[in-house]
């Protein structure tokens, strides 16, 4: 069977004593069938575009553009840098940017403004030969828009062509790069409109720099197609989004209000933080779509296996029964290293002679599995055959539709992200944004009045 497989075992009783019963299971059959067949008529923006190959061309048509610069620099965040972020550690070397034998430029993606970060990526790249894609489907982000101007800048110091070293990837209409880009034909991909951004990894906001990074973009898409069959699925035993959705909802009203996600693999270990904003911004709602005042959310949390498991595990097994854990497995590894047969005459340290690497840390992750539900601790495991495009686009696309059904569960709108909105404006406001000063005015106010307690 090619593609990404899904061990549940350890999620039902009598597995795990406190684990879900098949009957809780049979219960939902026939929501979920119409929670199933709801999302595929209404057919998000994440769905929808797997049937549109007009980003796909679009960023074909410029491949030799951007793969002929020595640096491609990626600003953006949260949604416009996290898909990009884990397709680039997952599908390429992990000392890609150092290597000498590699044809296509060094990735960087800038996440942040914190300073130091931004200014030991400039250090790396000369800016004569690199390409900022700059990603913001609003245009408004002031992260984003703070390193533009930075590069701007750069760029306008050196005396070069903005339009030689600027790509946006941004809304079709709207916002400020939009009419930047119109104004003085810098070259821009679409992020469809309907897309929100922690559901845009496989539009051009993460399809550019996978390509630029010589990423195949096209088994990447395959793989999300390939999922979009599995998942429209009715029959909830045979879908893994319907099952995963319905089992993390379950344990969720039984008080299990974390999920981590444990990949045995550092390449794959930013895979989990790219699901970390997906699974928090989407559920983490404080409506539902009713209006009521529901709090609702599962804390998604991401660990790293085997090394968290001298800082995790301990917890994991013996603390509050309120977390599930999804345990990825790697079956073949890229490369692997042989341990070689020194110190024989050790006992504690014999055994490890002539075993592999990848066999120890498989093995590590059997061992955490297993004691996980002798703990009776929920754990389930996704099962990599091996990483290629074909498999990461599984893996992407399965959690998107995950996502959009556990939202239908728990009656809460997946899409919108109002709760980021306040701090954003503060910002806005502190840094003397026009039509904000009012506001600023307010926050300064509320902060002065408060009691103060520090130490
Ligand atoms: O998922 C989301 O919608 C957010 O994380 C956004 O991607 C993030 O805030 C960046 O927004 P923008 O692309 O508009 O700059």
């Amino acid at each position: 069977m090619k593609g990404i497989k899904f061990d549940f075992t350890n999620m039902f009783y009598p597995n795990i004593e406190k684990g879900i019963k098949y009957e809780d299971i049979n219960g939902y059959k026939n929501k979920m069938e119409k929670i199933i067949s709801e999302i595929l008529e209404e057919e998000p923006g994440f769905v929808k575009l797997l049937k549109n190959t007009k980003y796909l061309d679009k960023i074909l048509d410029i491949q030799e553009w951007i793969q002929s610069f020595d640096n491609f620099v990626v600003l953006g965040i949260g949604g416009s840098a996290l898909g990009n972020i884990a397709l680039q550690t997952t599908l390429n070397p992990l000392n890609y940017n150092n290597m000498n034998n590699r044809k296509t430029p060094k990735i960087f993606i800038v996440d942040n403004v914190d300073p130091d970060f931004v200014a030991s990526v400039l250090d790396q790249i000369d800016p004569h030969t690199t390409l900022f894609n700059v990603i913001s489907k609003s245009g408004t982000t002031a992260e984003a828009m703070s390193n533009y101007l930075i590069a701007r800048g750069i760029i306008e110091s050196y005396g070069l062509d903005p339009k030689k070293h600027l790509i946006f990837t941004t809304d079709p209409e709207n916002g400020i790069l939009r009419k930047i880009a119109k104004e003085e034909g810098i070259e821009t991909l679409e992020i469809p409109p309907e897309v929100g951004g922690r559901f845009s990894v496989l539009t051009p906001v993460g399809l550019l720099s996978a390509l630029a990074g010589g990423i195949d973009v096209i088994d990447l898409l395959n793989g999300a197609k390939s999922m979009l069959e599995k998942v429209s699925n009715k029959n909830i035993y045979e879908n893994p989004a319907a099952l995963n959705a319905l089992l993390h909802f379950l344990y969720y009203k039984n008080g299990y209000n974390i999920s981590v996600m444990m990949p045995y693999s550092n390449k794959l270990f930013l895979l989990a933080d790219w699901y970390r904003q997906l699974w928090a911004e989407s559920l983490g709602k404080k409506y539902n779509i009713n209006g009521e005042v529901v709090n609702v959310g599962q804390t998604p949390v991401k660990a790293l296996g085997a090394t968290d498991q001298h800082s995790q595990v301990q917890l994991y097994n013996e603390g509050p029964d309120d977390k599930i854990i999804t345990l990825i497995k790697l079956e073949k590894f890229e490369r692997d290293i042989k341990i070689p047969k020194v110190h024989e005459e050790y006992s504690a340290l014999s055994y490890l002679g002539g075993k592999t690497l990848s066999e120890l840390l498989n093995t590590e992750l059997f061992g955490t599995e297993y004691a996980l539900t002798e703990h009776g601790k929920p754990n389930m495991k996704i099962i990599f055959p091996e990483i290629n495009a074909f498999n990461v686009g599984q893996f992407f696309f399965v959690y998107e539709f995950q996502t959009a059904i556990m939202g239908k569960l728990l009656e809460i709108d997946a899409y919108d992200q109002p709760g980021v909105e306040l701090g954003k404006k503060v910002t806005y406001a502190l840094m003397g944004r026009e039509g904000y000063e009012e506001f600023a005015k307010e926050v300064k106010e509320k902060v002065e009045k408060k009691e103060k307690f520090i130490l």
